[in-house]
């Protein structure tokens, strides 16, 4: 089959289009031929040596996919349209997917819209609801609202009926935001989220924190926290290690939270796909929820989508499409 390959770790230019062995799967799994797929930040830092597969996982790139079932496993069948988060192999003409981690694509997408949604969604989903204990009528401050993660939190979020904060770095970014559902977008550059989120709060803090940021951002997304918050941590964009103050964790009850989607062991992560699909599929039909695609390249210009995701310009994923 066709794949993007790497020899040796290195910047974009070190992928290749080129042939790798069909994958076998196993039982339990489906073979999908690879309609589309979609960058992450993890694909990058796994072309850069910094974050190897694991041991059980295909060495290719790519954490996610849409396309059709070539044979079945469960109760999928030949032809089913299908997308899933992968532990690796999404770069590829074909894919092997445990059938649990399938979720059905809705009619009205398209293969490359699918492949914007299982990543940033499931992430989003898992951070906010199953470990955040987000709920209807709290707040949540997003970081980085106009990433991938950040435009499927937002829908997500305001979907359940929660207040949404976000900050992003330009204008166009923000106002992409406010269009998906968020009341107050700040320009994290221009502005100091603490700030904001204490004035638009009257002093009270967020309930929830959905930080991709990191260490820069720990005292003041403490200080951001009301009484009981939870601070969900999914990236470290700008750094994992600092000098940190832990007593707004005793004094206001906080809860510090964390979780790779990728290690997440199989059983909690089709449990999160299930749960996932039954909240969120038929908000797809209605067109109430939307897969966010900034752009999309051929699968064969891997390379220039991982420039392009580096330049931090896009708004939602960046599709590669087979
Ligand atoms: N834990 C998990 O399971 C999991 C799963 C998926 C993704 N992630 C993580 O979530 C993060 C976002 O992923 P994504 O694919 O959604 O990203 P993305 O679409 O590439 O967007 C990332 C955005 O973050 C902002 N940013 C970058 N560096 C920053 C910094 N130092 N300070 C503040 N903002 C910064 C930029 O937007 P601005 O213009 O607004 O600065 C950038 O466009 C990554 O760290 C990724 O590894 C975690």
């Amino acid at each position: 089959m066709k794949a993007i390959l790497f020899d040796q770790p290195g910047g974009p230019d070190v992928l290749r289009f080129g042939e790798a062995p069909d994958p076998k799967p196993a039982a339990g799994e489906l073979l999908v031929r690879v309609r589309a797929t979609a960058a992450n930040r993890a694909d990058l830092l796994q072309r850069r040596g910094a974050y190897p597969p694991p041991a059980d996982a295909s060495p290719i790139l790519g954490l996610e996919l849409a396309g059709e079932v070539l044979s079945g496993a469960g109760a999928w069948r030949p032809g089913d349209r299908v997308m899933a988060v992968v532990t690796g192999g999404g770069y590829a003409e074909l894919a092997a997917v445990p059938a649990g981690m399938a979720i059905r694509i809705p009619d009205r997408l398209s293969f490359e819209e699918a492949a914007a949604i299982p990543e940033a969604f499931l992430t989003a989903f898992l951070n906010l609801f199953t470990l955040g204990r987000l709920e209807g009528g709290e707040s949540v401050l997003i970081h980085a609202g106009a990433s991938g993660v950040g435009t499927a939190a937002i829908q997500l979020a305001r979907s359940a009926g929660a207040r949404v904060l976000i900050t992003a770095g330009s204008d166009e970014k923000l106002a992409r935001c406010r269009e998906l559902g968020a009341e107050v977008a700040l320009h994290y550059k221009r502005e100091s989220f603490r700030e904001r989120v204490a004035e638009a709060t009257v002093g009270r803090g967020v309930n929830l924190i959905l930080d991709l940021v990191g260490a820069p951002y720990w005292d003041d997304n403490l200080a951001s926290l009301a009484i009981d918050g939870r601070l969900a941590s999914i990236g470290t964009l700008g750094g994992s290690r600092g000098q940190i103050d832990i007593s707004p964790i005793l004094a206001k009850r906080l809860t510090i939270l964390g979780a790779a989607l990728r290690r997440l062991p199989l059983p909690q992560k089709t449990a999160l796909a299930k749960a996932f699909a039954a909240f969120a599929l038929p908000r797809f039909e209605s067109g109430e929820l939307r897969p966010v695609v900034d752009s999309v390249y051929p699968l064969a210009q891997a390379a220039e989508a991982h420039r392009y995701m580096e330049l931090n310009r896009n708004t939602g994923k960046i599709v590669l499409r087979f």
